[in-house]
């Protein structure tokens, strides 16, 4: 089949984990016999410095036209100041926005080879499979007003948390569907003690659960989530949060996995479409880490991250589920044969660059 991927290097270590992400890409399309159209455009910081704008409409554009975007990571220490009116995370919130991808799906594994890369004890790992379902396109990140001004009193500023119905309808559902194919337990995080939001949410969660009598909903309030996170992380199948409650989770999860070099995420919208009989969905995949200024242009990335993000472009945006396990097995051979990148280096094992990393993942591929 043939696929048009939009593609977003961004700022940071971003145009080198990408450029992984397109190896591996291309080692699917010469094993499998699919043809991927690359269309290049420009976000975050590197968009301000050519356009004056975090995401220019051209790039927008492009991404409407395609059937997935692939993006590196936007930010930098250049743009840094939070007071500036142009930053590069307006990039990536408007593209989110404006390809009304509400869904992000960050799903967080532990490899056996990498039990003893996180500082948590790996008898409290042990097992841990878990997908935290963010809500992206609404909340605090979004709502109106949102701004600050001046009084008699001083300085003030506002931000607003609202959600609608729908918008809490659509990704709870997104939830019990996941939870339905995987281990049937929804875990629900609100803060229902305090929230009327979160009140809301809650409601509708237990509306819906009638629909799916197979899978187990709990109720957890965000703060208990955080703590149980680190305590039981393996007890988890299923979270599904609101925006900002869901940002602070995942970095925590994250680390559950010993490095979040090693962790993809999915953003998905409403757009499905067929072709050849089958449904294809638009998303954006991007690797959780950022664009870790500090090391970039050193090849020292971890491209895991996004080459994982290109299975589940793969798998959810494309259907093709033996393209997307032909990637996660190539993943886990190389780590089991001893590659590590220098975020994940342990003792007698192989130190190998960002480069080197994509190109034996990528033979891995195409040896099937
Ligand atoms: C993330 C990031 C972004 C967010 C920032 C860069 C705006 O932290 O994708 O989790 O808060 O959503
Ligand atoms: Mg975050």
């Amino acid at each position: 089949m043939e696929f048009d991927i939009t593609v977003l290097p961004g700022d940071g270590i971003g145009p080198e984990v990408v450029a992984e992400g397109l190896k591996v890409l291309n080692a699917i399309s010469d094993r499998f016999h699919h043809t991927f159209r690359f269309h290049h455009a420009l976000l975050g910081g590197i968009a301000i410095d050519t356009h004056g704008t975090a995401m220019p409409a051209e790039t927008l554009d492009t991404a409407k036209k395609s059937d997935a975007v692939l993006l590196g990571a936007v930010g930098g220490p250049k743009w840094d100041d939070p007071t500036k009116p142009v930053r590069p995370e307006q990039g990536l919130l408007g593209i989110r926005k404006g390809l009304n991808l509400f869904a992000n799906l960050r799903p967080i594994k532990l490899m056996s080879s990498l039990l003893h890369a996180s500082t948590i004890k790996p008898e409290t790992l042990d097992g841990t499979d878990l997908i935290i379902v963010r809500e992206l396109t609404g909340g605090l990140y979004f709502g109106k007003p949102s701004r600050q001004w001046t009084n008699a009193q001083g300085r003030r500023a506002v931000d607003t948390l609202a959600y609608s119905e729908k918008e809490i309808r659509r990704i709870l559902l997104t939830g019990f569907e996941l939870a339905r194919g995987r281990k049937k337990r929804l875990t629900s995080v609100d803060k229902a003690n305090v929230l009327t939001t979160s009140r809301l949410w809650r409601a509708i969660a237990n509306e819906l659960a009638v629909d799916y009598p197979d899978v187990k909903l709990e109720h957890m309030l965000v703060d208990a989530c955080a703590m149980h996170l680190i305590r039981r992380p393996a007890a988890f199948d299923v979270i599904v949060t609101e925006n900002m409650f869901g940002d602070i989770l995942t970095d925590e999860a994250s680390m559950l996995a010993g490095s979040m070099g090693m962790l993809p995420s999915a953003s998905l919208g409403t757009r499905t479409w067929r072709r050849n009989g089958q449904t294809l969905r638009l998303g954006l995949y991007e690797p959780i880490p950022g664009s870790a200024p500090d090391i970039a242009g050193q090849g020292k990335a971890n491209p895991i991250a996004t080459i994982q993000s290109v299975a589940l472009m793969l798998r959810l945006s494309f259907g093709l589920d033996a393209e997307a396990e032909a990637v996660e097995k190539a993943v886990i051979d190389v780590l089991a044969l001893g590659y590590r990148t220098v975020d994940i280096m342990e003792e007698s094992a192989t130190l190998t660059t960002t480069t080197e990393m994509g190109n034996i993942i990528s033979d891995r591929i195409h040896h099937g």
